[in-house]
């Protein structure tokens, strides 16, 4: 494992009395040890299949890597159409691993690169869409619809309006080559429409939800077009899933922090900041913002007691966030955890230059934008210490495909040791799905008529309009 997770500043006996008490984890042994059998005797089965997506035979990649390969060689923009799990994997990946103003260099760059621009479309706003259509050359663009139920209406109605574009720019022969279906084998709205077109299908295996899918072929389809080592992705992600199969508490990263972020909800620390230091991997707070909520809240544990459990995830990036949110977390109320992550060592570096007219600066000379990041990181990190705020911190040495695969899984492993802890259904999602159902009632989808009048009968009061 190359991550590293400092969570000293979690403890009482560091940070004082809105901390752990350290004797706690002993305490508690029955209970992490349950919640760490819970997650062992599923792995998998049932919705835990992700546990084995880094265990597949990576020679079954070569072709998928070879498709995707010719794919971009000959596009001139990568798009991606998908929501919640189908997207928020593939943008964390992405962000970190691919030049982050890739769509802004200029083509010669581009075609030096041998890359196409990639546009992940995780919205319906029509003029986000308009804006996107304007900038595609449709004959030299590929997509890539991604939706495991493949029902969602928010894909669907994306999917309809690009291929319906595609055909008439290029001919319906023609626009069939440039769509790749992503989604559940032999099921759903998405599967059928692909096979009577005759798209390219990659499955997504029926017991990975969207929001642990990321290592699925949801993520790796679009990783491969972009030329990303999508097999050093899967071997950092064994690698971390191997010390997250480790019983011992003290060893296993996963289920150490899930219990600390469960022993902190139940001091009231109800608020989980994710806080990258490093542009990179700003949206892997997205990742875990989705991963982190969609999974912990809900309203009964498996044995059907009401507990609306469940701790609210909030995104922060580091420094930017020192100069607006950091004020709150130091001084308001004792009821967050900050999670920060540190990278070592940035792929490049920016050394600052000496003024000789201005020595007000002097004390930055001859340091580099990497280093005073990190100074400002670990700066922070004593600023949360001395006022007391419970915070802990990964380490990356470097953000690659390797590490980043092992963060990936460290948050799936967190989140599962989590929902065990809470005795929740880490795996289901009936909020958002009752979301899905009234949105097919109000579009007058067939079959959804009842839930048509149940939304219309929702009680609403027109004294209460302004
Ligand atoms: O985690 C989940 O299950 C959800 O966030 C889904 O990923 C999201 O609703 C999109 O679903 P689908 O991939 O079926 O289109």
């Amino acid at each position: 494992m190359k991550l590293r997770f400092d969570y000293n500043n979690m403890m009482a006996d560091v940070i004082g009395e809105h901390g752990i008490d350290p004797s706690d984890v002993n305490r508690d042994a029955s209970a992490i040890g349950a919640a760490y059998d819970d997650v062992m005797a599923n792995l998998g089965k049932g919705w835990q299949e992700w546990t084995e997506l880094p265990y597949m035979n990576y020679s079954d990649l070569d072709s998928l890597i070879a498709r995707m390969n010719d794919i971009r060689s000959k596009a001139s923009a990568f798009v991606v159409l998908g929501i919640g799990g189908s997207a928020l994997g593939p943008i964390s990946v992405v962000q970190a691993l691919l030049n982050m103003r890739l769509n802004e260099l200029p083509s010669s760059a581009l075609r030096a690169a041998g890359l196409p621009k990639l546009y992940i479309e995780d919205n319906i706003d029509p003029e986000r869409m308009h804006e996107l259509l304007e900038l595609l050359d449709l004959k030299t663009t590929y997509f890539n619809v991604i939706t495991k139920s493949g029902e969602t209406s928010e894909t669907l109605a994306q999917f309809l309006v690009l291929y319906d574009l595609m055909k008439k720019a290029v001919g319906a022969e023609e626009a069939k080559k440039h769509f790749i279906a992503t989604t559940t084998m032999g099921k759903g709205t998405l599967y059928r429409l692909a096979e009577k077109e005759g798209f390219v299908t990659y499955g997504i295996p029926a017991g990975v939800g969207g929001r642990f899918s990321v290592l699925s072929n949801v993520g790796l389809v679009p990783f491969a077009a972009m030329g990303i080592d999508v097999k050093k992705l899967l071997a950092g992600a064994k690698e971390m899933s191997e010390a997250c199969r480790t019983a011992d508490v003290r060893k296993n990263p996963a289920l150490m922090t899930a219990y600390l972020q469960c022993k902190a909800m139940e001091k009231g620390a109800n608020i989980s900041v994710m806080m990258p230091y490093a542009d990179s991997l700003k949206y892997m707070s997205d990742f875990y913002c989705q991963i982190w909520a969609e999974s912990l809240g809900k309203a009964t544990d498996k044995k059907g007691n009401t507990v609306h459990a469940g701790q609210t995830p909030a995104k922060a990036l580091g420094v930017t966030d020192q100069h607006s949110q950091v004020q709150l977390y130091t001084e308001g109320p004792f009821d967050k955890v900050i999670t920060m992550i540190a990278v070592e060592k940035f792929r490049r570096d920016v050394l600052i230059p000496s003024d000789p007219d201005i020595d007000a600066c002097d004390f930055l000379k001859g340091h580099t934008m990497g280093e005073l990041l990190n100074h400002e990181r670990v700066a922070t990190e004593y600023a949360l210490r001395k006022a007391g705020r419970m915070n802990f911190t990964i380490v990356l040495p470097e953000v690659n495909e390797e590490t980043v695969g092992e963060l990936l899984a460290y948050y799936m492993y967190e989140t599962a040791f989590a929902g065990a802890y809470l005795g929740v259904d880490t795996f289901n999602q009936p909020g958002v799905e009752e979301g899905k159902k009234a949105t097919f009632a109000m579009l007058g989808r067939k079959g959804y008529e009842d839930k048509l009048a149940e939304v219309r009968s929702a009680v609403k009061k027109d004294e209460y309009y302004i």
